[in-house]
């Protein structure tokens, strides 16, 4: 029996654009790793923010990234980060790190901190018996794996993204980050070439998850 290719999927878009759950569900169909990279940095904010740093001070952002460690710790189909050895809890999605995480993610010291580590994700889905990974962001398809077997782009309607978030009972800005994401000088929000962009505006969660099945099965079985 021949063995099935190591697929690597990459899923990028704005804020509450729908890409955790459509990966989340993806990873458990096709027996993927999902990361979901935001998570590495609102968890890396939130310790810079304990410490004490701001955006403003890149020297010290730098000092503080050197004594931070990270890791990976792997339940179910999802891999999460670990920062000095602790798993992030829910305080990486509170309203302080929403407002503060744009911020710290523009600055290229934090981006090259963890560029390497977005990439070793490839291994410890491989060593974990995973059938490939897929791996959600802002720059996976641009930047991080640029050669990935499918690169999506996520977009929803930012209002229809501002209700998802209210729906959550969470407090979001969705539009001020995307702004911030989109507009900073390195790895900026984009939709790169040749990545296939879906309009997720009018479609239901399950309609998203059945149409990017559909490219997933295509590249498993050409
Ligand atoms: O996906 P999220 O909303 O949890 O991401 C939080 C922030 O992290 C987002 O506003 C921008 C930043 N981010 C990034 O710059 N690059 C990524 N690959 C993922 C997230």
């Amino acid at each position: 029996m021949t063995k099935s290719k190591f697929i690597i999927v990459a899923v990028d878009g704005g804020a509450a654009a729908g890409k955790s759950s459509t990966s989340r569900a993806l990873s458990q169909r096709f027996g993927l790793m999902h990361v979901d990279t935001g998570s590495f940095y609102r968890a890396t904010t939130l310790k810079l923010m304990e410490v004490a740093v701001s955006p403003e001070d890149e020297a010290a952002v730098s000092d503080a990234l050197s004594k931070i460690t990270i890791g990976t710790s792997i339940s179910g189909n999802t891999a999460s980060i670990t920062v000095d050895g602790r798993i992030p809890n829910a305080s990486i999605r509170s309203q302080a790190v929403n407002e503060k995480v744009s911020q710290f993610a523009a600055l290229p010291k934090l981006r090259t901190f963890l560029l390497d580590y977005q990439r070793s994700q490839v291994e410890v889905a491989r060593t974990n018996g995973f059938s490939g990974l897929i791996m959600e962001g802002r720059d996976i398809g641009s930047v991080i794996f640029p050669d990935a077997d499918l690169r999506l782009y996520l977009f929803a309607d930012p209002a229809k993204r501002a209700q998802r978030r209210a729906k959550e009972g969470i407090s979001d800005s969705v539009e001020k980050r995307d702004q911030m994401d989109s507009s900073r000088k390195t790895a900026p929000l984009q939709c790169p070439d040749g990545a296939t962009l879906l309009d997720s505006s009018d479609m239901t969660l399950e309609e998203v998850i059945e149409k990017v099945s559909s490219w997933i099965e295509e590249i498993i079985s050409p």
